[in-house]
């Protein structure tokens, strides 16, 4: 037996002035995305935004529901619209912010595993890695590839 490390690299911004301008601008959309957001459950309003290889961004925001497994997490909600509306251009990038009470909250938004598994499958699609942005109104961190934030990910190829 070995005990063995994984070892994660991701860079980490003191704030969006910082982000080079296509991931500001990205980071911008998911904090508009966050307008979208329908959670009269939680409270708790997350946005994402998608940028394709094209340029296009395609926003989403968590939506919930009174049958509470049948609500949605911006996530998902963003790279479904964008596979569904511009089907086979390739994902560059994502970005996820979260709120509450109409304020960004302190810490980076985190995407669930679900919202996870389901970037890998399109960062396969994609042949490319798919770049993460996780920022709120603090700090934000950027990921090179969903196997930075899910580590031995499901792939059934
Ligand atoms: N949520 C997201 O939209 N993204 C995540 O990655 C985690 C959670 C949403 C789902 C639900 O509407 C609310 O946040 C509280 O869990």
């Amino acid at each position: 037996m070995e005990n063995k490390k994984l070892i994660i690299d991701y860079q980490e911004y003191a704030s969006r002035e910082e982000l080079p301008e296509a991931d500001r601008a990205l980071l911008d959309a998911a904090i508009a995305a966050v307008q979208g957001s329908y959670a009269p459950y939680s409270h708790f309003n997350v946005g994402a935004a998608v940028r394709l290889a094209d340029g296009t961004v395609v926003k989403g925001a968590n939506q919930e529901n009174a049958a509470y497994p049948s609500g949605l997490c911006a996530e998902r909600t963003a790279m479904f619209a964008a596979s569904a509306n511009h089907p086979g251009i390739p994902f560059e990038a994502i970005a996820v912010v979260c709120s509450r009470d109409g304020k960004l909250m302190p810490n980076p938004g985190s995407p669930c595993g679900a919202c996870r598994q389901v970037m890998a499958q399109y960062e396969r699609e994609a042949k490319r890695p798919l770049r993460i942005i996780l920022g709120s109104g603090g700090p934000i961190l950027a990921f090179e590839g969903v196997e930075s934030i899910m580590p031995l990910i499901f792939n059934d190829l």
